[in-house]
């Protein structure tokens, strides 16, 4: 497992490209599963959570004709492997496609996870509403359905894959399904703009009622893959906590627009050019302590708030507390008491965390417990004083591509130490 040697203190200055959306990219690449034609897809990130996927739907049957062409012509297996999907829990998002191609999915449950239980009855109770017959069998999801049949079917919460899960099984089912409570992130109104550009009647995406006019096939699919917002703020967040000054491309600035709001509100500057698609942020004094909530989008997202929290223990210490209530996941606090080795002042009750800013933030060996969580830490390091080692960095490899070079070319001093 390799580490990353961190030493801190130096500020970041400069221009970034940021790589595109794993977590859009993910539920892309299963669209292929949806159609006998080949998709193409231009820049898709190189980061292990899409090699893991790759895998995945190559023991389905979906061929890898060239980097980014992948060609589902016949399904060669409908059950997806415990050995693939538990390495990825979004491999669940295979069982709408596979059921509405097929007929009949059989999907490793995907589990918990170090964030939370992360149960996915709102992916089975659409189904099944829209007629599949469900069994749980040894660990498997067992769905069939001849045909899926269009129904009405409200989410009890907006799931980010459920939504897509259920957008991608409708779109070939028998008539009309509406999703009420769907979620709005924009890696669902991505899909739908993928899915009807292969032929899907999909209506109000980006809304919380989205209309699914199901049709008998779709066809092929040429694609660029879209910006990564979370990756987006991670770095705007390293210009952040070295009192830096970055310029990063490619984003609609409406899509962290919470998070903007969050940086201003600390005392950073925050410059947005839309024609651009650019986002400079400049941090020149101490931060004010500010209070985030997590929530569904458009809310502040539960992907950024360990990177916020690293920010924030640097606070000005004579401006009070900030807070953190986070409402998605019910474990995601772990990079906490990582971030107490190394000095932080943060103290836990629940969901909510109150956070006194310390002067300063000293090295130390830490853990990383997920992919977000070894961001927090990352961002740590680089304005901590002294050298931090971060262990376990396979975490942060499954969705931040070649995140070392990047922080090198705006000035970190970081190093990957391989065991
Ligand atoms: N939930 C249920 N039942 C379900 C599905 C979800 O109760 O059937 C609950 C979950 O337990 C959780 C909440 O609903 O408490 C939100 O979960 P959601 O389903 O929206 O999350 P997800 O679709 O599994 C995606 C991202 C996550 C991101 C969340 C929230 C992908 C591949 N993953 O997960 O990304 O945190 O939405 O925005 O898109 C990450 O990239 O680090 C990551 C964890």
């Amino acid at each position: 497992m390799d580490s990353l040697l961190i030493e801190g203190g130096n500020r970041l200055e400069g221009k970034l490209d940021i790589p595109r959306s794993k977590n859009a990219s993910l539920p892309l690449l299963c669209l292929s599963l949806l159609t006998d034609k080949k998709l193409c897809y231009r820049s898709v990130p190189d980061v292990a959570d899409i090699r893991s996927l790759e895998s995945l739907l190559a023991s389905l049957g979906v061929q890898k004709l060239a980097p980014g062409e992948y060609h589902a012509k016949e399904i060669k297996s409908v059950k997806a492997d415990y050995e693939l999907v538990r390495k990825m829990r979004a491999s669940v998002l295979v069982l709408g496609p596979l059921l509405a191609r097929t007929g009949e999915a059989i999907v490793s449950l995907p589990g918990g996870c170090a964030i939370g239980e992360r149960p996915i009855d709102i992916h089975l109770d659409g189904l099944k509403k829209m007629g599949a017959e469900i069994q749980l069998e040894a660990g498997y999801v067992h769905a069939k359905a001849k045909r899926l049949v269009g129904t009405d079917i409200d989410l009890h919460f907006p799931s980010v894959t459920g939504t897509i899960n259920l957008m991608c099984a409708a779109s070939l089912a028998d008539g009309k399904t509406i999703l009420e409570g769907a979620a709005r992130e924009p890696e669902v109104q991505e899909v739908a703009h993928a899915l009807n550009k292969m032929g899907a009647k999909i209506t109000g995406e980006g809304s919380t009622r989205i209309e699914i006019e199901g049709v008998r096939s779709l066809s092929g699919l040429e694609w660029e893959m879209p910006a990564d917002r979370i990756q987006f703020i991670t770095y705007l967040a390293a210009a952040a906590i070295t009192h830096g000054d970055l310029e990063c491309s490619p984003i609609a600035a409406s899509q962290i627009e919470s998070v903007l709001d969050s940086f201003r509100q600390m005392g950073c500057e925050v410059e947005t050019n839309e024609r651009q698609k650019s986002v400079r942020l400049i941090s020149r004094k101490a931060f004010k302590p500010i209070d985030i909530e997590t929530a569904p989008f458009p809310g502040f997202p539960t992907d950024a708030q360990a990177q916020l929290m690293a920010c924030l223990s640097l606070a000005d210490p004579e401006s009070g507390l900030s807070h953190i209530e986070e409402n998605i996941f019910e474990n995601r606090f772990q990079h906490v008491s990582e971030l107490r080795r190394m000095g932080a002042d943060i103290h836990v009750k629940g969901n909510l965390a109150a956070i006194k800013g310390v002067p300063k933030l000293s090295g130390a060996t830490v853990m990383a417990s997920d992919l977000r969580a070894s961001a927090s830490l990352v961002l740590a390091g680089l304005a901590a004083e002294g050298e931090t080692k971060v262990l376990r960095v396979y975490h942060l490899d499954r969705g931040y591509e070649r995140l070392e070079e990047r922080l090198q070319s705006v000035g970190a001093r970081l190093r990957r130490v391989p065991q």
